[in-house]
């Protein structure tokens, strides 16, 4: 069975690290390597040791001096909002009615969603990303669309058709029965097909009546290990709204615990305006609240509250939220966590981002068995990152004196530039994206 031996600076980590000097939180291997045999990791450590355990006719890919990192995480974005990034001068409500409802409706022709899929996940993997997290549209085809452009890549993707019954234009609305049947045949489709993965998608309480919050609740009990997803307070005038839509609830996370579907599959996005009451309601159903800088500031929606979600001991991962998120690359938005936190007084190590993008938002997804680190059985899927990529980066990277000088250099410096090479379960894709092959190129 062919070998192959990535050599480079090895990092990866195994815990959530705690300040700037949590050596034990990560493994780190100056002169490293990972090992890699149909598709998963043998093992990853000391060059050395490594290569003692390869056969003797194992491929090396030689990427010293860069660094080899599990592949990035993003846990939130819009597959079909990827040609309607940098839409000028609109807050939440407004963007979605001027720009974003008329954008998705291009995706009930197959044609354009397959060609938009394509460029998709070449883009996530130009950008280092291996694993996301998105929403299709409310049409069926979408979802088959983004699934067949990951299953071509190999890349584990999570994924759902959007649920919408009403404040949308029509186009753009399914029904209760409807949402319920199409979800559910795309759930007995492409759930656990490979290495794709579920995701049921009321879009946000908005735009579900309560019968089709029902509906959701009767999907998420009969599958029960798909994931959810749905938008959580990101604009006050979109709080207001919901609020009043669903009088009875005692507030905005409420809406969505009256209908069940909290739960430790739950992907909640956004969350910057929840009190107390309604992180502690996170933190017991172990719902995660999904932080997304690059779009939080796009949007002008607030900043997320990071110390009240770990002071109440609720989980939260990082995403990108493409396209109100303004970048496919994990480093610049982490590179805008930091400043989020930084402006509301709170502290991003830049060990604790590089552990988000990886390990942190694996976990978020209940994953870390297969991805976010490099132990031995995880898939490789594996991210090569060059920090002096730039020439303002090669400069910069001179003066750095240690490692996490240098990941806070990549992730304030860095984006698509820096990924030299990309992994997915052990085939290099970076050279390889299939749309620069030229079949869909347009
Ligand atoms: N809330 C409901 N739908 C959306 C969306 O598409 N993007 C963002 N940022 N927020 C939403
Ligand atoms: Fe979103």
């Amino acid at each position: 069975m062919n070998e192959l031996l990535i050599r480079g600076r090895v990092l990866t980590f195994v815990d959530e690290p705690n300040g700037l000097e949590d050596t034990a939180s990560y493994r780190y291997f100056e002169d490293g390597a990972v090992l890699v045999r149909a598709g998963r990791v043998v093992t990853s450590g000391p060059y050395d040791r490594v290569k003692g355990l390869a056969t003797a006719d194992a491929e090396i890919a030689d990427h010293r001096p860069n660094l080899v990192l599990p592949g990035l995480i993003d846990t939130h974005l819009h597959f079909p909002q990827t040609q309607a990034i940098a839409s000028y001068g609109a807050q939440l409500l407004e963007w979605l009615n001027t720009y974003i409802f008329v954008e998705e409706q291009k995706f009930a022709q197959p044609e354009h969603a397959a060609f938009i899929a394509g460029r998709f996940m070449d883009e996530l993997i130009s950008n280092g990303t291996t694993t996301a997290v998105a929403y299709c549209s409310v049409h069926p085809e979408s979802v088959d669309a983004y699934f067949t452009a990951a299953e071509q890549r190999g890349m584990r993707m999570i994924g759902g058709k959007v649920m919408m019954d009403r404040n949308a234009p029509d186009a753009l609305c399914d029904s209760p029965e409807r949402g319920y049947d199409e979800t559910r045949q795309l759930i007995e489709k492409w759930h656990n097909r490979g290495r794709a993965h579920y995701a049921i998608s009321p879009r946000f309480a908005i735009t579900s009546t309560p019968e089709q919050m029902e509906v959701s609740r009767t999907l998420v009990a009969e599958f029960p290990d798909c994931y959810v997803q749905t938008h959580l307070s990101e604009n006050r005038d979109e709080i207001a709204y919901a609020t009043s839509l669903y009088p009875d609830a005692k507030d905005y996370t409420d809406i969505y615990a009256r209908y069940g579907l909290l739960g430790d599959k739950t992907l909640l996005g956004h969350c910057i305006y929840l009190d107390d009451r309604e992180v502690s309601v996170l933190a017991e159903t172990g719902a995660v609240g999904v932080f997304c800088p690059t779009s939080n500031l796009f949007l002008g929606s607030g900043l997320f509250d990071r110390d009240r979600f770990d002071r109440l001991g609720a989980r939260w991962s990082v995403a990108t939220d493409v396209g109100a998120g303004t970048s496919f690359s994990m480093l610049e938005t982490m590179d805008e966590a930091y400043k989020v936190l930084h402006l509301q007084g709170q502290r991003l190590s830049p060990l604790n981002s590089f552990y988000r993008m990886t390990l942190g938002n694996a976990r978020a997804l209940g994953l870390d068995d297969r991805i976010g680190s490099l132990h031995a059985g995880a898939d490789a899927d594996i991210v090569v990152l060059d920090s002096s990529a730039k020439p303002a980066m090669e400069l910069r990277m001179r003066t750095a004196k240690s490692l996490v000088e240098e990941l806070f250099i990549l992730q304030t410096m860095g984006d698509d530039r820096c990924v030299a090479e990309v992994y997915v379960a052990g085939k290099a894709m970076k050279a390889k994206a299939i749309t620069r092959q030229g079949a869909l190129a347009r």
